[in-house]
């Protein structure tokens, strides 16, 4: 939810790499775009709405002065609507200070009051404008240094921000500030960067600090000092960033969407491969993980919590963990654990999973947990995230930067890093033997070259058939059981968020208790019917719909002719075992959505009202 880059260099013009950074947070809002720049003690500012090509544009047309200092932000609405007035950076009314800022300042609208009673004048509806001038108006009472400004202003605000601050008198020179919202910021000989995160860097650094809560920092273009929430000074080391540029573009792919469904087989590789040891028949996670066997024996339940895709691979995980583990397990909408009641946490181990590891709903189910006396496992993409610092346990998915905003190759990676923690409880708990635990990571192994079939020229017929279908219709059901059901409610997401027909994911066994009522001709289904204990109930679920001349789209295994006789558009997948079955039947209900979305002519990677990363409750 909006996105930051910020830059203080040793000289030259800093504007087109801070555009490239802003251009790598477009995923993190999209209504407005803006970048403001010091010049002979006053502030240059451009701003417009609409994606950051318009912003681009209005740069063209009217430059910037070249400047080694520039902050610039991408916006996603929260107070007030998508509008030039409305999008950031925004100056004091003196326009002396300029802000960039993601988050909600709660109290916005007592300190407005205040400011204005004192002669501070708005002219936006925005919270950020606030705060800017808070900042200018303890820099004329008392707190000269910028620094000591936006301290001061900063204990007066409740909410969550991430902020960069820059004052025309000292234009070499940044304050950035954050609470409850990402902000690295990253290091290098030409200068010192600040962002919302990593990947809007890379272009310039793989080396980062990140700043905890309440943590502020001073930025020049050779040094980076960093302060604790009471102002003092403190050491960090900085972090390497494995991930490289290259990851975060486009590479000649139309969409990033489009990019990171291709990438799945690798992901496979990169979270598991060197993790799975063949003669032990068991997997050996990094030390973050950090449990024995003995602690893992002693763990008596699991609960899985998340938000979105990442809940839906939450419902798988608990499956698997179950399947080899025996631990019980419960799956929670991470949003919802806040109103639970506040029972005994006993052996319970929670396990918090977020492909960006700073979604709102999600860390503040984690601190509850933390809270009630619990013990947190994150599963998480993005090192140095909240999630990763936060959380007493982690596994790393390896699945490199996440763009598109539809979660694609993060979920894949989930289900993954999911597997291999079945494993490792199974093993710890004595519920699998060495020979199980082998022939669960030789499966594992088998499955990257059989992924190979979903990307033919023959499957991507089909799907484009099944997807020309589909963009015809208004609604439409998933249904899976089992192991299928979390697919039948991601695929239902992800057709949804990036086509806008409205699609549903249910339990198949669901289907009689009320939703067959709209099953007709425009109303189709797809079912998940691949072998396994779901599959003949799949198969009656199929003749019910086409006895009411519903249409079925159907993810069967290749050569069934059960399934195919029951299918209008037949998707094909590779066999696999069962456990694995989700890992190879989630690419094609990625790809419908995608196809179905393209022929839409829909905005694939930055879908309407949508943000990647949701920084806000
Ligand atoms: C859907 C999607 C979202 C995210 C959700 C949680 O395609 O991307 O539903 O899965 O916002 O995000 P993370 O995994 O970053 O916590």
């Amino acid at each position: 939810m909006c996105g930051i880059v910020a830059a203080v260099t040793t000289g030259g013009n800093v504007i087109p790499d801070v555009l490239h950074g802003l251009r790598t947070l477009e995923y993190r809002g999209y209504d407005s775009a803006g970048i403001a720049a010091p010049a002979e003690d006053s502030l240059h500012l451009r701003r417009q709405v609409g994606k950051i090509s318009a912003l681009e544009q209005e740069l063209a047309n009217n430059a910037l002065p070249d400047t080694p200092t520039a902050v610039a932000h991408t916006r996603w609405a929260t107070h007030g609507p998508p509008a030039t007035r409305n999008a950031h950076p925004h100056m004091d009314d003196e326009k002396k200070i300029v802000l960039v800022h993601n988050g909600i300042i709660e109290n916005y609208a007592e300190l407005r009051a205040d400011l204005q009673e004192r002669g501070h004048q708005f002219f936006s509806d925005t919270d950020t404008e606030v705060l800017v001038n808070l900042i200018a108006w303890h820099q004329k009472n008392g707190k000269e240094e910028l620094h000591d400004a936006v301290r001061a202003a900063l204990k007066e605000v409740h909410g969550a921000y991430a902020i960069v601050v820059l004052s025309a008198k000292t234009p070499d020179l940044l304050i950035v500030a954050r609470m409850d919202s990402p902000l690295v910021v990253g290091l290098s000989e030409e200068g010192s960067f600040a962002a919302s995160d990593m990947p809007a860097l890379l272009h310039l650094t793989r080396d980062f600090l990140v700043l905890e809560n309440g943590e502020t920092a001073v930025l020049r273009p050779k040094n980076v000092e960093l302060f604790n929430a009471e102002g003092v000074r403190i050491e960090r080391t900085a972090i390497r960033c494995d991930w490289t540029p290259e990851q975060a573009e486009k590479g000649g792919y139309p969409h990033f969407m489009l990019k990171e469904i291709e990438e799945q087989p690798d992901v496979l590789a990169r979270t598991a491969f060197d993790r799975c040891h063949d003669l032990t028949g068991d997997v050996h996670f990094e030390k973050e993980f950090g449990f024995t066997d003995a602690t893992i024996q002693s763990i008596q339940r699991i609960r899985f919590m998340a938000m979105g895709t990442s809940l839906h691979s939450a419902l798988l995980g608990q499956q698997m963990v179950a399947e080899l583990s025996a631990v019980p397990g419960e799956t929670l909408n991470a949003s919802e654990f806040l109103y639970s009641p506040n029972l005994e946490e006993g052996q319970t181990l929670t396990v918090i999973l977020s492909q960006s590891g700073e979604t709102a709903d999600s860390l503040r189910a984690m601190r509850e947990v933390q809270k009630r006396g619990g013990q947190v496992l994150g599963i998480c993409n993005v090192m140095g995230s909240t999630l990763a610092r936060e959380a007493d346990h982690l596994i790393l998915t390896h699945c490199g930067p996440e763009v598109g905003v539809a979660s694609t190759k993060a979920f894949f990676g989930q289900l993954t890093a999911l597997y291999l923690l079945a494993i490792r409880f199974g093993r710890a708990r004595e519920k699998l033997s060495k020979e199980q635990g082998q022939e669960l990571i030789h499966d594992l192994r088998a499955l990257r070259p059989k992924l190979d079939v979903l990307f033919s020229s023959e499957a991507a017929e089909r799907i484009q058939k099944a997807a020309d279908f589909l963009a015809q219709v208004s609604s439409c059901l998933f249904l899976g059981r089992g192991f299928h059901f979390p697919l039948a409610l991601e695929g239902a997401l992800k057709l949804k968020e990036i086509s806008y027909i409205h699609a549903e994911g249910y339990p198949a066994g669901e289907m009689k208790h009320g939703p067959i009522a709209l099953i007709s001709e425009d109303f189709p289904v797809v079912a998940i019917a691949t072998p396994g204990r779901t599959y003949e109930k799949m198969i009656s679920n199929m003749e019910e719909v086409r006895a009411r001349a519903g249409k079925v789209v159907a993810i069967g295994v290749a050569g069934d002719q059960r399934i195919a006789n029951q299918a209008d558009y037949f998707l094909a997948v590779p066999e696999v075992p069962e456990l694995l079955s989700p890992l190879v039947n989630i690419i094609p209900l990625q790809q419908l959505a995608y196809q179905v979305a393209l022929k839409l002519g829909r905005d694939i990677d930055q879908p309407r009202n949508l943000a990647k990363s949701v920084t806000v409750e």
